[in-house]
């Protein structure tokens, strides 16, 4: 098994065409917080990826978990993240950026009707598998373990906003236009929509207040 990733909550090593991630203990948390918080999220994770699979939502599918190991098994999906594909500007014309950026909009209005929020929608949680063969791409998320389910558009528009922080620092050269295609296409694909974009302006303006 080779090591394939370490984040701050978690190590993710490779088995063949399979990713175990291993959710670490944080030894600056106490004992029992951190067992517990390691156990709901590694549940909720498993959770959430079990959905996305009856759903059909382009996620890695899911494999099974244990909460004593801390540990999912799900398929490897093979390509770059996002933030690598839109950081690369030798490999993406131009006017790729603006369909990714659809993609990714449509596919949080997806989660969002179903009443899913992310929870940590950065373009290091997506996958773009099958990247050479650009007709047959899709881009997969990951990372789950910060969701939850809810219909409240608060929790809608917060998810958005911290996508549009996320692209505002890491791919500073694109926004803010990746943003808007990315909001263009989620009001498309999510037919409640207004109601949380009207709640995103006032989450926005909530934000600059606190700077
Ligand atoms: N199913 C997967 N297939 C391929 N790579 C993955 C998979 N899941 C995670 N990764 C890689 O590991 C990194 C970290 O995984 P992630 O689930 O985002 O954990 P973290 O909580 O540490 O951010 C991802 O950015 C991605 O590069
Ligand atoms: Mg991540």
């Amino acid at each position: 098994m080779d090591l394939l990733a370490q984040g701050a909550e978690a190590k993710l090593f490779r088995d063949k065409d399979k990713v175990i991630k291993e959710r670490i203990a944080k030894g600056y948390r106490h004992h029992d917080i951190d067992l517990g918080l390691r156990r709901f999220r590694t549940r909720r994770e498993a959770k959430v990826l079990q959905k996305l699979d009856d759903m059909q939502f382009p996620a890695p599918k899911f494999h099974d978990f244990c909460d004593k190991r801390m540990t999912i098994t799900m398929d490897f999906v093979e390509g770059p993240v996002l933030r690598d594909v839109l950081s690369s500007k030798a490999q993406v014309p131009q006017d790729e950026y603006q369909e990714l950026a659809q993609r990714v909009g449509k596919q949080i209005g997806q989660l969002h009707m179903n009443d899913i929020i992310h929870g940590d929608l950065t373009t290091s949680n997506m996958i773009l598998e099958g990247h050479m063969n650009k007709t047959n791409s899709t881009l997969k998320f990951i990372d789950f373990g910060l969701s939850k389910f809810s219909d409240k558009a608060e929790d809608k528009a917060v998810d958005l906003h911290l996508l549009d922080r996320a692209l505002e620092s890491t791919h500073s050269d694109l926004y803010p236009q990746i943003f808007k295609d990315a909001l263009e296409a989620y009001k498309k694909a999510n037919p409640n929509a207004a109601k949380v974009l009207e709640r995103l302006s006032k989450v926005q303006k909530r934000g600059r207040h606190k700077k």
